[in-house]
Protein backbone atom coordinates (compact mmCIF):
# COMPACT_ATOMS: atom_id res chain seq x y z
CA UNK A 1 0.00 0.00 0.00
CA UNK A 2 1.17 3.27 -0.90
CA UNK A 3 -0.58 5.21 1.88
CA UNK A 4 2.59 4.45 4.55
CA UNK A 5 4.93 5.56 2.23
CA UNK A 6 3.36 8.94 0.94
CA UNK A 7 3.28 11.81 3.62
CA UNK A 8 0.07 12.88 4.54
CA UNK A 9 -0.97 16.25 3.23
CA UNK A 10 -1.32 19.44 5.48
CA UNK A 11 -4.62 19.58 5.89
CA UNK A 12 -4.59 16.28 7.35
CA UNK A 13 -2.17 17.26 9.66
CA UNK A 14 -3.70 19.61 10.61
CA UNK A 15 -7.40 18.00 11.57
CA UNK A 16 -5.46 15.26 13.83
CA UNK A 17 -2.72 17.62 15.33
CA UNK A 18 -5.79 19.85 16.67
CA UNK A 19 -8.03 17.02 17.88
CA UNK A 20 -5.10 16.01 19.99
CA UNK A 21 -4.47 19.80 21.20
CA UNK A 22 -8.34 19.45 22.26
CA UNK A 23 -7.64 15.96 23.32
CA UNK A 24 -4.53 17.48 25.70
CA UNK A 25 -6.89 20.43 26.66
CA UNK A 26 -10.27 18.71 27.85
CA UNK A 27 -10.42 14.64 28.41
CA UNK A 28 -11.69 12.45 31.25
CA UNK A 29 -11.32 9.75 33.73
CA UNK A 30 -14.77 8.28 34.50
CA UNK A 31 -13.19 6.31 37.20
CA UNK A 32 -13.06 9.62 39.29
CA UNK A 33 -15.19 12.44 37.51
CA UNK A 34 -18.29 9.63 37.63
CA UNK A 35 -20.06 9.53 40.94
CA UNK A 36 -19.89 5.53 41.21
CA UNK A 37 -20.73 5.47 45.21
CA UNK A 38 -23.60 7.71 45.76
CA UNK A 39 -26.61 4.48 45.38
CA UNK A 40 -28.91 4.17 42.73
CA UNK A 41 -31.82 6.16 43.16
CA UNK A 42 -34.70 5.08 41.91
CA UNK A 43 -36.77 8.44 41.74
CA UNK A 44 -35.18 8.78 38.39
CA UNK A 45 -34.99 8.09 34.97
CA UNK A 46 -32.32 6.45 33.16
CA UNK A 47 -33.03 7.99 29.90
CA UNK A 48 -35.31 11.41 28.66
CA UNK A 49 -38.76 9.75 28.91
CA UNK A 50 -39.08 11.33 25.18
CA UNK A 51 -36.32 8.96 24.09
CA UNK A 52 -38.06 5.59 25.55
CA UNK A 53 -39.40 3.20 22.71
CA UNK A 54 -42.75 2.96 24.52
CA UNK A 55 -43.32 6.66 24.94
CA UNK A 56 -46.39 7.99 23.00
CA UNK A 57 -47.98 4.57 23.35
CA UNK A 58 -51.26 3.17 24.95
CA UNK A 59 -48.84 1.37 26.76
CA UNK A 60 -46.70 4.10 28.14
CA UNK A 61 -49.43 5.66 29.22
CA UNK A 62 -51.12 2.66 31.22
CA UNK A 63 -47.83 2.03 33.05
CA UNK A 64 -47.04 4.01 36.32
CA UNK A 65 -44.28 6.65 37.12
CA UNK A 66 -42.39 3.94 38.83
CA UNK A 67 -42.69 0.95 35.97
CA UNK A 68 -42.01 4.00 33.57
CA UNK A 69 -38.37 5.28 35.16
CA UNK A 70 -37.43 1.32 35.22
CA UNK A 71 -38.44 0.80 32.01
CA UNK A 72 -36.25 4.20 31.13
CA UNK A 73 -33.23 2.82 33.32
CA UNK A 74 -33.20 -0.17 31.48
CA UNK A 75 -32.94 1.06 28.14
CA UNK A 76 -30.64 3.76 28.88
CA UNK A 77 -28.70 0.23 30.07
CA UNK A 78 -29.22 -0.90 26.53
CA UNK A 79 -28.20 1.12 24.75
CA UNK A 80 -24.77 2.00 26.59
CA UNK A 81 -24.56 -1.81 26.07
CA UNK A 82 -24.53 -1.70 22.14
CA UNK A 83 -22.45 1.22 22.89
CA UNK A 84 -19.87 -1.44 24.35
CA UNK A 85 -20.46 -3.83 21.45
CA UNK A 86 -20.47 -0.88 18.79
CA UNK A 87 -17.01 0.67 20.46
CA UNK A 88 -15.00 -3.00 20.68
CA UNK A 89 -15.87 -3.43 17.16
CA UNK A 90 -14.36 0.55 16.13
CA UNK A 91 -11.61 -0.33 18.44
CA UNK A 92 -10.45 -3.20 16.21
CA UNK A 93 -10.53 -1.21 13.10
CA UNK A 94 -8.84 1.36 14.16
CA UNK A 95 -6.30 -0.41 15.90
CA UNK A 96 -5.56 -2.37 12.14
CA UNK A 97 -5.94 0.52 10.35
CA UNK A 98 -2.22 2.50 12.05
CA UNK A 99 -1.08 -1.31 11.82
CA UNK A 100 2.71 -0.85 10.99
CA UNK A 101 2.11 3.19 10.00
CA UNK A 102 4.28 6.22 10.78
CA UNK A 103 4.09 7.06 14.68
CA UNK A 104 5.43 10.87 14.10
CA UNK A 105 2.38 11.11 12.01
CA UNK A 106 -0.62 12.96 14.17
CA UNK A 107 -3.16 10.86 12.64
CA UNK A 108 -1.64 8.00 13.98
CA UNK A 109 -1.07 9.16 17.61
CA UNK A 110 -4.25 11.04 17.61
CA UNK A 111 -6.07 7.13 16.41
CA UNK A 112 -4.70 5.77 19.24
CA UNK A 113 -5.85 8.85 21.73
CA UNK A 114 -9.36 7.55 20.50
CA UNK A 115 -9.04 3.73 21.12
CA UNK A 116 -8.00 4.86 24.84
CA UNK A 117 -11.10 6.92 24.90
CA UNK A 118 -13.16 4.22 23.78
CA UNK A 119 -11.64 2.19 26.50
CA UNK A 120 -12.48 3.99 29.34
CA UNK A 121 -16.26 4.70 28.02
CA UNK A 122 -17.22 1.02 27.05
CA UNK A 123 -16.07 0.22 31.33
CA UNK A 124 -17.69 3.74 32.07
CA UNK A 125 -20.97 1.87 30.08
CA UNK A 126 -20.72 -1.04 31.64
CA UNK A 127 -20.04 0.08 35.32
CA UNK A 128 -23.15 2.61 34.56
CA UNK A 129 -25.53 0.04 33.05
CA UNK A 130 -24.54 -2.34 35.83
CA UNK A 131 -25.43 0.45 38.54
CA UNK A 132 -28.58 0.92 36.90
CA UNK A 133 -29.48 -2.73 37.76
CA UNK A 134 -29.47 -3.71 33.98
CA UNK A 135 -28.17 -7.79 33.05
CA UNK A 136 -25.98 -7.86 29.59
CA UNK A 137 -27.96 -7.19 27.22
CA UNK A 138 -26.29 -8.20 23.91
CA UNK A 139 -27.62 -7.64 20.35
CA UNK A 140 -28.63 -10.99 19.24
CA UNK A 141 -26.48 -13.74 17.79
CA UNK A 142 -26.93 -13.21 14.24
CA UNK A 143 -25.85 -9.68 14.55
CA UNK A 144 -23.13 -10.29 17.09
CA UNK A 145 -21.38 -12.72 14.37
CA UNK A 146 -22.24 -10.00 11.41
CA UNK A 147 -20.31 -7.44 14.29
CA UNK A 148 -17.31 -10.13 14.25
CA UNK A 149 -17.36 -9.77 10.37
CA UNK A 150 -17.08 -6.61 10.31
CA UNK A 151 -14.79 -5.63 12.66
CA UNK A 152 -12.05 -8.46 11.75
CA UNK A 153 -12.34 -7.25 7.70
CA UNK A 154 -13.58 -3.49 7.61
CA UNK A 155 -11.47 -1.06 5.79
CA UNK A 156 -10.81 2.36 4.58
CA UNK A 157 -14.13 4.56 4.24
CA UNK A 158 -16.19 1.39 5.74
CA UNK A 159 -14.68 1.15 8.93
CA UNK A 160 -14.75 5.26 9.48
CA UNK A 161 -18.24 6.03 8.34
CA UNK A 162 -19.50 3.05 10.20
CA UNK A 163 -18.30 4.14 12.96
CA UNK A 164 -19.38 8.18 12.48
CA UNK A 165 -22.98 6.39 11.96
CA UNK A 166 -22.59 4.61 15.65
CA UNK A 167 -21.50 8.54 16.81
CA UNK A 168 -23.56 10.23 15.38
CA UNK A 169 -26.50 8.61 16.41
CA UNK A 170 -25.76 8.37 19.90
CA UNK A 171 -24.64 12.03 19.85
CA UNK A 172 -28.36 13.32 19.66
CA UNK A 173 -29.82 11.28 22.41
CA UNK A 174 -27.09 11.73 24.50
CA UNK A 175 -26.98 15.41 24.06
CA UNK A 176 -30.59 15.52 25.67
CA UNK A 177 -30.12 13.24 28.14
CA UNK A 178 -27.17 15.07 30.03
CA UNK A 179 -29.33 18.05 30.30
CA UNK A 180 -32.38 16.36 31.60
CA UNK A 181 -32.90 17.29 35.28
CA UNK A 182 -35.47 13.78 35.44
CA UNK A 183 -32.56 11.48 34.61
CA UNK A 184 -30.37 10.67 37.55
CA UNK A 185 -27.26 12.42 37.89
CA UNK A 186 -24.61 9.61 37.28
CA UNK A 187 -25.95 9.08 34.03
CA UNK A 188 -25.59 12.33 32.92
CA UNK A 189 -22.42 12.55 34.13
CA UNK A 190 -21.38 9.91 31.45
CA UNK A 191 -23.52 11.10 29.15
CA UNK A 192 -21.51 14.35 29.27
CA UNK A 193 -18.24 13.02 29.18
CA UNK A 194 -19.26 11.12 26.34
CA UNK A 195 -20.81 13.98 23.87
CA UNK A 196 -17.51 15.92 24.57
CA UNK A 197 -14.95 13.47 23.34
CA UNK A 198 -16.81 12.04 20.89
CA UNK A 199 -17.45 15.02 19.26
CA UNK A 200 -13.65 14.88 18.69
CA UNK A 201 -13.97 11.56 17.01
CA UNK A 202 -16.94 12.27 14.71
CA UNK A 203 -14.70 15.15 13.20
CA UNK A 204 -11.90 12.63 12.96
CA UNK A 205 -14.49 10.00 11.27
CA UNK A 206 -15.95 12.60 8.83
CA UNK A 207 -12.35 13.82 7.75
CA UNK A 208 -10.93 10.06 7.32
CA UNK A 209 -14.36 9.07 5.48
CA UNK A 210 -13.69 11.69 2.73
CA UNK A 211 -9.91 11.09 2.62
CA UNK A 212 -10.14 7.66 1.96
CA UNK A 213 -13.11 7.87 -0.24
CA UNK A 214 -10.88 10.06 -2.30
CA UNK A 215 -9.16 7.35 -3.71
CA UNK A 216 -12.07 4.79 -3.93
CA UNK A 217 -13.63 3.69 -7.23
CA UNK A 218 -17.11 3.67 -7.98
CA UNK A 219 -17.25 0.08 -7.30
CA UNK A 220 -15.89 0.45 -3.97
CA UNK A 221 -17.74 3.51 -3.34
CA UNK A 222 -20.92 1.97 -3.73
CA UNK A 223 -20.14 -1.12 -2.38
CA UNK A 224 -19.11 0.44 0.59
CA UNK A 225 -21.88 2.59 0.76
CA UNK A 226 -24.23 -0.51 1.31
CA UNK A 227 -21.67 -2.06 3.72
CA UNK A 228 -22.38 1.46 6.17
CA UNK A 229 -26.21 1.18 5.81
CA UNK A 230 -26.39 -2.13 6.97
CA UNK A 231 -24.25 -1.61 9.98
CA UNK A 232 -26.04 1.46 10.64
CA UNK A 233 -29.39 -0.51 10.42
CA UNK A 234 -28.17 -3.33 13.01
CA UNK A 235 -26.73 -0.80 14.98
CA UNK A 236 -30.09 1.24 15.68
CA UNK A 237 -32.03 -1.98 15.66
CA UNK A 238 -30.06 -3.32 18.58
CA UNK A 239 -30.10 -0.41 20.28
CA UNK A 240 -32.83 -1.00 22.38
CA UNK A 241 -32.57 -5.10 23.57
CA UNK A 242 -36.22 -6.82 23.34
CA UNK A 243 -34.92 -8.32 26.78
CA UNK A 244 -35.43 -4.49 29.01
CA UNK A 245 -39.55 -4.78 28.72
CA UNK A 246 -39.76 -8.45 31.05
CA UNK A 247 -36.81 -7.13 33.10
CA UNK A 248 -39.31 -3.87 33.42
CA UNK A 249 -42.23 -6.43 34.31
CA UNK A 250 -43.97 -5.72 31.51
CA UNK A 251 -45.79 -8.12 28.60
CA UNK A 252 -42.74 -8.76 26.52
CA UNK A 253 -45.10 -9.24 23.71
CA UNK A 254 -47.23 -6.24 23.81
CA UNK A 255 -44.48 -3.76 24.54
CA UNK A 256 -42.69 -5.01 21.56
CA UNK A 257 -45.57 -4.87 18.97
CA UNK A 258 -46.39 -0.96 20.63
CA UNK A 259 -42.38 -0.23 20.37
CA UNK A 260 -42.49 -1.42 16.67
CA UNK A 261 -45.19 0.71 15.64
CA UNK A 262 -44.44 3.36 17.74
CA UNK A 263 -44.73 6.49 15.24
CA UNK A 264 -43.34 9.10 17.43
CA UNK A 265 -39.57 7.35 18.40
CA UNK A 266 -39.33 6.91 14.61
CA UNK A 267 -39.86 10.58 14.03
CA UNK A 268 -37.44 11.24 17.07
CA UNK A 269 -34.78 8.94 15.12
CA UNK A 270 -35.48 10.40 11.70
CA UNK A 271 -34.95 14.41 13.07
CA UNK A 272 -31.69 13.01 15.22
CA UNK A 273 -30.05 11.59 12.02
CA UNK A 274 -30.59 14.73 9.76
CA UNK A 275 -27.06 15.90 9.69
CA UNK A 276 -25.30 12.65 9.22
CA UNK A 277 -27.78 11.64 6.23
CA UNK A 278 -26.83 15.22 4.85
CA UNK A 279 -22.86 14.16 5.52
CA UNK A 280 -23.33 11.18 3.51
CA UNK A 281 -25.44 12.55 1.05
CA UNK A 282 -22.90 14.90 0.38
CA UNK A 283 -20.02 12.01 0.30
CA UNK A 284 -22.58 10.22 -2.30
CA UNK A 285 -22.83 7.04 0.12
CA UNK A 286 -26.95 7.50 0.13
CA UNK A 287 -26.94 5.44 -3.27
CA UNK A 288 -30.43 3.75 -3.64
CA UNK A 289 -29.84 0.12 -2.50
CA UNK A 290 -28.08 2.16 0.80
CA UNK A 291 -31.27 4.46 1.20
CA UNK A 292 -33.26 1.03 1.76
CA UNK A 293 -31.78 0.52 4.64
CA UNK A 294 -31.97 3.62 6.08
CA UNK A 295 -35.36 3.95 5.14
CA UNK A 296 -36.11 0.55 7.02
CA UNK A 297 -33.97 1.70 10.32
CA UNK A 298 -36.32 5.26 10.30
CA UNK A 299 -33.00 7.29 9.68
CA UNK A 300 -34.50 9.20 6.82
FE1 LIG B 1 -17.19 6.25 22.91
FE1 LIG C 1 -15.97 7.32 19.47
Amino acid sequence: MASSTVRPDNEDHDVAARLLLSAAKLSYDPATEVDWDTPLDKDFHGQSPEWNSLYGTAYWNEMTEDQRKELTRQESASVASTGIWFEMILQQMVLRDMYAKDPTDPRFQWALTEIADECRHSIMFARGAQKLGAPAYRPRRAVLELGRAFKTVGFGEAAYAGILVAEEVLDVMQRDWMRDERVVPFVRTINNIHVVEESRHMKFARDETRRRLARAGRARRNFHALVVAVAAYYIVTSLVSPDVYAKAGLDPVRARREAAANEHYKAQMRASCAGLMEFLASARLLTRPALFFYKRANLI
